[in-house]
């Protein structure tokens, strides 16, 4: 991996233009990587009255008050799990962020929160299939959502020369992650490590992110959202130029214990989940 020693100055000044979320949102990360109670969720975002204000006005909102809206926190964990809660706290911190379109990749607005959304939700699935899991399933959830959050960076440093990540051979010869490479010395999982490095996520976090095109090098956490990418791409979640993707790695699958019929299911069960949960998201509509 390379550092920021060696990195082309342009994708460290894009790496610091992201906003960070607040503090409260990397104590959050960290507590749900371990067994933790309701109640130090609580007390984390009470931190942050801001966070908090917004994130039970989020609860409230058309769809979740189908439910019968909510007026607590706690009231808010009961009832949609630390898993949606999470999801929303990242959506009102770097949602802004991840719903812009990215159009060196040619992604379209709301594609890459699509994209992660359904990772997230595989990922978390995925957890249920594990027999042993070093990590919580909101941590599988989370990263899932990250997990291309380099792109962000180099849309930037992109978006100022002619180039783009469109491979226009007639028979397209490199992934996505190669046309980085040769374009800027660097790719999308590097830098969304560097990212989440820069933000004080856990280093198995950020590692993770940064291992997720080649689980081989990296932990448990990478094997599981190279798996989770692989299934959003399967369900059709899938924005921008794929001139290759990424075969599903047969070294995750053993790594984690899981049967292509785990996948299988996995994937089911994520399609029916996203139809449920989140409107538009399998549709061509924005979210
Ligand atoms: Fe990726
Ligand atoms: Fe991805």
């Amino acid at each position: 991996m390379s550092n920021l020693a060696n990195m082309d100055p342009r994708i460290i000044e894009s790496i610091d233009q992201i906003q960070p979320p607040p503090v409260a949102v990397t104590k959050l990360i960290e507590i749900l990587a371990q067994e933790f109670h309701t109640e130090d969720v609580i007390h984390i975002l009470q931190t942050d009255p801001a966070l908090t204000a917004a994130v039970l006005k989020r609860c409230n909102t058309a769809f979740f008050a189908q439910r019968g809206g909510v007026s607590s926190l706690n009231q808010a964990i009961q009832l949609l799990g630390t898993s949606t809660i999470m999801n929303i706290v990242l959506e009102i911190t770097i949602g802004a962020s991840m719903n812009r379109g990215l159009a060196k990749y040619g992604i379209p607005p709301s594609g890459l929160r699509k994209h992660s959304i359904c990772a997230a939700a595989a990922a978390r699935e995925l957890t249920k299939y594990c027999s042993i899991l070093p990590f919580t399933p909101d941590t599988a959830f989370t990263a899932g959502l990250l997990h291309d959050i380099g792109k962000i960076a180099i849309n930037e440093v992109l978006a100022e020369q002619e180039a783009a990540l469109k491979d226009d051979a007639p028979e397209a010869t490199q992934s996505n992650i190669e046309r980085e490479r040769s374009l800027i010395g660097t790719d999308h999982s590097e830098v969304g490590a560097l990212i989440l490095t820069n933000w004080k996520f856990p280093p198995f976090f950020a590692a993770a992110i940064g291992e997720h095109h080649d689980p081989s090098l990296g932990n448990p956490l990478s094997h599981l959202i190279h798996i989770a990418n692989w299934c959003a791409h399967a369900i059709g979640l899938s924005f921008g130029f794929q001139s290759l993707s990424d075969e599903l790695s047969p070294e995750s699958l053993s790594v984690m214990a899981l049967s292509e019929a785990n996948i299988e299911e996995a994937i089911i069960d994520t399609y029916s989940e996203l139809n449920s949960k989140f409107k538009n998201i399998l549709t061509d509509e924005p979210l």
